[in-house]
């Protein structure tokens, strides 16, 4: 595997974000599938699920989960800001734009790359929850635990990982690297922009 001068190591190979993908995606759906049942609908009636994939980190990460989810659901995209400038720390978060979808009564999965403050989900979920939805759930890729600035604890977690800033598979260090197959840790310069 090719390997880019800013990356120090491969944390987490293809095959094995393949596999846990594949299991999370299972795991979910067979809750999702017993949710809508519990409300008394059928799960390939109506548009009783909408995933919520945060922009742009959870593009990988939901493209590989959807496929593996025999589901009738929608996908709503948000996008959420984080703020002061430094693109890898968040202090605070903030949703831009509206959130379109009609989520009420709905099941909604609120799906992210990574965990890490626990901001950007926390923000989401009270969002979501004001809009009156059947439940809201959230699943994660990783989890940087040793970080959490808030309390936070996603439905569904791929992997926990140390604090180090991770690239690839979605996630990005200035916009680049999102499109490795596989979790790798960067150098700390890179992380830096020098
Ligand atoms: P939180 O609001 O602090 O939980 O932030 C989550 C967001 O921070 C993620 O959606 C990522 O965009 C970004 N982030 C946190 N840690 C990393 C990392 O190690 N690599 C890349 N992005 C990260
Ligand atoms: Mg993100």
């Amino acid at each position: 595997m090719p390997s880019p001068r800013e990356i120090d190591r491969v944390l987490i190979p293809r095959d094995r974000i393949a596999a846990r993908v594949r299991e999370m995606a299972a795991r979910i759906a067979e809750d999702l599938r017993a949710a809508v049942a519990a409300d008394g609908h059928s799960p390939d009636e109506g548009h009783r699920i909408v995933l919520m994939p945060v922009m742009t980190g959870a593009i990988v990460f939901t493209a590989d989960l959807i496929r593996e989810m025999p589901l009738r659901l929608s996908l709503e995209l948000v996008t959420v800001s984080s703020y002061p400038g430094q693109s890898t720390e968040s202090r605070g978060a903030t949703l831009a734009g509206e959130l379109r979808a009609d989520i009420a009564g709905k099941h909604v999965l609120l799906i992210d790359d990574i965990l890490d403050s626990g901001r950007t989900l926390d923000l989401l979920r009270g969002i979501v929850e004001s809009r009156g939805p059947a439940s809201v759930r959230s699943a994660v890729l990783l989890d940087k635990k040793a970080r959490r600035a808030v309390p936070f604890e996603a439905d569904y977690v791929g992997f926990e990982i140390p604090d180090e800033f991770v690239v690839g598979y979605g996630l990005d260090v200035a916009g680049r690297y999102r499109n490795l197959p596989f979790v790798a840790v960067v150098k700390p310069d890179a992380v830096l922009g020098k």
